[in-house]
């Protein structure tokens, strides 16, 4: 099983950790049977599973109920659940108690976006033994604030501040961070400057990890698709020939067959 050591001590043996998100039980249990390190319940539900635009609507409940059905279908695999906008950034109380409620669930740790602003949040979720996850760089939360899903940390100032609050996520005792969509030179030098995991997403090749959407690499979700995204299948052409050729099978009383009926 995969445990939060197993992930620091591929940071040090050089061995890339390999990261997608989940939604359901039928796509956790092939994720986990296909030996993924990490599991993350992405608040992307709400763009890919729900059809939002942002990640800002989906509430604690959704996600709890995302969380608990990937914990029902993972054996192995580290399943972080991401907490969604507003549940941690309220109080540190808040974020305790929020953050418990994916723990008692199945999860093994939360991931939360940003740094200054939350840092007493995530001090206190790993003293209480909660696992965090940082997330820095593009932080989907405050798309509003950002101003769109642009790449960050392309001047000097935007880099070393992103360099600056990965750190502060370091000391405050975070596990491992996400870098979010930031030039990859970036990346490879707060890669190197630190010594708990990077999970890179748009962010390039030097990070420790990688972590995708998964109905973006499965081509389920069709949209849009960001530039750093590699499709490794054409899902939604597949399902829809199949539900085309049921469409078809239907009308015409070619199913069900002999084999189907009583
Ligand atoms: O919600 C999500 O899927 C994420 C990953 C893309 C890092 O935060």
């Amino acid at each position: 099983m995969v445990t939060i050591e197993t992930i620091i001590g591929m940071k040090k043996t050089g061995e890339k950790i390999a990261c997608l998100t989940a939604y359901d039980y039928p796509l956790a249990k092939i994720l986990d049977e296909a030996g993924m390190d990490i599991i993350l319940v992405g608040d992307s539900a709400a763009n890919v599973f729900a059809g939002e635009r942002t990640t800002l609507p989906i509430t604690m409940e959704e996600m709890l109920y995302h969380t608990k059905v990937v914990c029902h279908a993972v054996k192995n695999a580290f399943v972080v659940a991401d907490m969604p906008f507003l549940s941690y950034q309220t109080s540190v109380a808040d974020a305790v108690r929020n953050a418990g409620r994916f723990l008692k669930i199945g999860a093994a740790a939360v991931k939360l976006e940003g740094a200054a602003p939350i840092v007493e949040a995530i001090k206190r979720l790993v003293d209480l033994g909660i696992p965090v996850m940082g997330h820095v760089g593009l932080t989907p939360q405050s798309i509003h604030a950002i101003g769109g899903y642009k790449l960050q940390g392309t001047t000097e100032q935007e880099a070393q501040k992103i360099m600056h609050d990965a750190e502060m996520l370091e000391a405050a005792g975070c596990f491992s961070v996400v870098l979010e969509k930031i030039p990859a030179q970036l990346a490879q030098r707060i890669t190197e400057k630190l010594s708990i995991p990077t999970i890179g997403i748009g962010a390039g090749v030097h990070c420790d990890g990688q972590i995708l959407v998964v109905h973006d690499i499965l081509g389920l979700f069709q949209d849009f698709l960001p530039k750093y995204v590699k499709r490794y299948a054409h899902l939604g052409e597949t399902i829809s020939n199949a539900v085309k050729q049921y469409y078809d099978d239907v009308k015409k009383g070619a199913y069900p067959g002999k084999e189907h009926s009583f």
